[in-house]
């Protein structure tokens, strides 16, 4: 009997870390469709907008309108990036599955992008989740520069965990770890996740990797090897923090599907759904997207031999 795939959560988030960065403002009629196509792919959750300040990201000022048009198809977790209580209360009343609380575990980085202390962050979360346990709403934090800040540098494994330790007693159901700008390698990420995932087995660890020095899929391998089934990725490739120096897009999705499909595992996730969506991408934001494979085709998409070449080959050219 052949052993079972493992399963692997792929969690999509090009129409919030994607959009976010994107200078051109997406039509809030294109950003439904797309999600109401990405719903279609076979993701476990996507990441529909951010309830942020629209000064800070005008690019998502339409949250609410998104979030309360696009149609929602049964066993997808649509959830939603929050910065403050403000944010909080405005997810709330849009009716989303799960609110993802976000703050940096650089002093640098949560000010920057922010405009407050870690400590403050903390507490305003503390408030916030105070509130949302007692809806059906489930909570994830995500720990910006989890792996590394572009203004102080590495980040200690024991902040990593001290931080995921607070929130653990806070009862959230999820953790996510972000290499928000890229500095990840394998080995820093497979100790990370191992010693997380050993010290709070109670809670579900996602892995969101930036692929702003081309280590994203060799990074999620090692999370895999290490234990980690959840993972954020981008269409396209598009992502990206505009308060984060340097930050270019999260690891791609149909990147990141094709290589662990073909290594065997089940993704959930419909390739060929995905690089539909992903084709629309160029149009809908003005310019070209990292996406290899939206370029390349899948490893066995076969080309024919051009022509000139073939009809120089013997058993052709009796045909000729
Ligand atoms: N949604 C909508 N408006 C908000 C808001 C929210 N979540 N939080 C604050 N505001 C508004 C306030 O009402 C206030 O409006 P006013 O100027 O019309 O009175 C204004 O924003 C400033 O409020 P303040 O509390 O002083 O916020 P700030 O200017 O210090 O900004 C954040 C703090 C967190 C709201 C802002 O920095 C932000 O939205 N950052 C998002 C960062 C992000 O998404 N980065 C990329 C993803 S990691
Ligand atoms: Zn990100």
């Amino acid at each position: 009997m052949s052993e079972a795939k493992k399963r692997l959560y792929i969690q999509e988030v090009a129409t919030r870390d994607g959009f976010q960065n994107e200078s051109r403002f997406v039509e809030t009629d294109a950003k439904i469709a797309l999600v109401n196509g990405l719903s279609q792919c076979g993701f476990a959750k996507i990441e529909v907008t951010s309830f942020t300040s629209p000064k800070a990201i005008p690019a998502l000022r339409d949250a609410e309108a998104v979030m309360h048009r696009i149609t929602r198809k049964p066993g997808v977790i649509y959830t939603v990036l929050v910065p403050n209580v403000r944010g909080a209360e405005r997810a709330l009343s849009s009716g989303v599955d799960e609110v993802n609380l976000v703050m940096s575990l650089s002093e640098s980085h949560n000010r920057s992008n922010l405009r407050m202390t870690r400590e403050q962050s903390f507490a305003q979360f503390t408030e916030v989740i105070s509130v949302v346990a007692k809806t059906d709403v489930a909570i994830n934090v995500s720990l910006s520069t989890a792996m590394g800040c572009p203004m102080e540098g590495d980040v200690p494994v024991e902040e990593v965990l001290r931080w995921i330790q607070r929130f653990a007693d806070l009862n959230v159901h999820g953790v996510t770890l972000c290499d928000t700008t890229g500095m990840a390698f394998p080995s820093q990420v497979h100790n990370l996740c191992f010693q997380a995932k050993r010290a709070f087995s109670g809670l579900d660890f996602t892995l969101h990797f930036h692929n702003t020095r081309g280590m994203a899929l060799a990074n999620t391998l090692a999370a895999i090897d290490a234990g980690v089934d959840r993972f954020d990725s981008s269409l396209g490739g598009l992502g990206g923090c505009p308060y984060a120096p340097g930050a270019t897009g999260n690891v791609c999705t149909e990147e990141l599907v094709h290589m662990l499909e073909l290594d065997g595992y089940d993704t959930g996730v419909d390739l060929a759904a995905v690089l539909d969506n992903a084709a629309l991408l160029p149009h809908l934001i003005g310019h070209d997207v990292p996406s290899q494979i939206l370029k390349a085709g899948r490893r066995l998409d076969l080309h024919p031999m051009a022509t000139d070449v073939a009809g120089g080959l013997p058993e052709q050219r009796a045909f000729v």
